[in-house]
């Protein structure tokens, strides 16, 4: 039986490349869509006409992921996993509070990477649960690790991913009783194009990134009744 993902913010960096990789895995690829003009995704069309289809999904409006969820209703009634990877940052939100903050950077950034998720568990959730699997995937950050932060300013993005955290911790206290099962997970520093522009100087490209992800996000794990932030080489962070 074909095994059925979403993957949010497809179109490029690691969201691409987690795409590109479950269809070489053969999976069947719902891959949410922000960028029509942006093409990898359409390169990916053409090589997998079949396995991959694309939906239109801003994970900031609850109106995009429920069409979205209609959409892929309308082809399946089963999604084996989710994986929440859309995420923003911005260059602004690096600003110390010595200086003048941006709170609608703020905003944006709390409304994608800390609600986004939430909007997207909520409108998929019935599809997920039609599945043995019932795995819900969070891309997070060790940016939004309390308990190791070093960082001196960063607010919006920090904060939004302590949020996500937060936000994952009660979804799988209320879920995990019911067979979800979640993963929590710090990426590496991926060459990706967060801030605007495709980063060359970040360790992982995107399709490596995803070649360490896929396996945390797949495969079955012994401790399925703890809640862990892992990163891309295995090890636990606080959260
Ligand atoms: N890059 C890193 O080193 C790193 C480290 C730790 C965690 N992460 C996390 O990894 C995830 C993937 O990021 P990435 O590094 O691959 O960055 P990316 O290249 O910017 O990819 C994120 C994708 O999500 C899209 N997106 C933005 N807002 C959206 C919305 N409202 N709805 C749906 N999609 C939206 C982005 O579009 P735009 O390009 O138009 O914004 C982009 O296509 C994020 O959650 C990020 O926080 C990244």
């Amino acid at each position: 039986m074909t095994q059925n993902a979403l993957v949010t913010g497809a179109d490029r960096g690691l969201g691409q490349g987690l795409t590109a990789g479950l269809l070489a895995r053969g999976w069947q690829v719902f891959a949410g869509q922000y960028l029509p003009d942006w093409p990898e995704l359409g390169q990916l069309k053409a090589q997998y006409p079949d396995l991959l289809h694309l939906v239109p999904l801003d994970v900031g409006s609850i109106e995009s992921a429920l069409a979205a969820a209609e959409a892929v209703a309308s082809l399946t009634d089963r999604l084996d996993v989710i994986i929440n990877n859309a995420g923003v940052a911005s260059r602004t939100s690096r600003t110390p509070i010595t200086e003048p903050q941006d709170y609608d950077e703020m905003h944006r950034l709390y409304n994608v990477n800390a609600l986004g998720p939430l909007r997207v568990v909520e409108a998929f959730l019935p599809l997920v649960g039609s599945s043995e699997m019932k795995r819900l995937c969070f891309v997070s950050s060790e940016a939004g690790s309390i308990g190791q932060a070093q960082r001196t300013a960063w607010y919006a993005y920090c904060m939004s991913k302590a949020a996500l955290n937060m936000g994952v911790k009660l979804m799988y206290n209320h879920l995990r009783p019911e067979g979800y099962t979640f993963r929590l997970y710090h990426p590496g520093w991926v060459r990706s194009y967060m801030g605007g522009k495709k980063n060359p100087d970040a360790d992982l490209e995107p399709e490596v990134a995803a070649a360490y992800a896929l396996p945390f996000f797949l495969d079955a794990r012994a401790d399925e009744d703890r809640l862990v932030l892992r990163d891309y080489l295995g090890r636990e962070w606080p959260f």
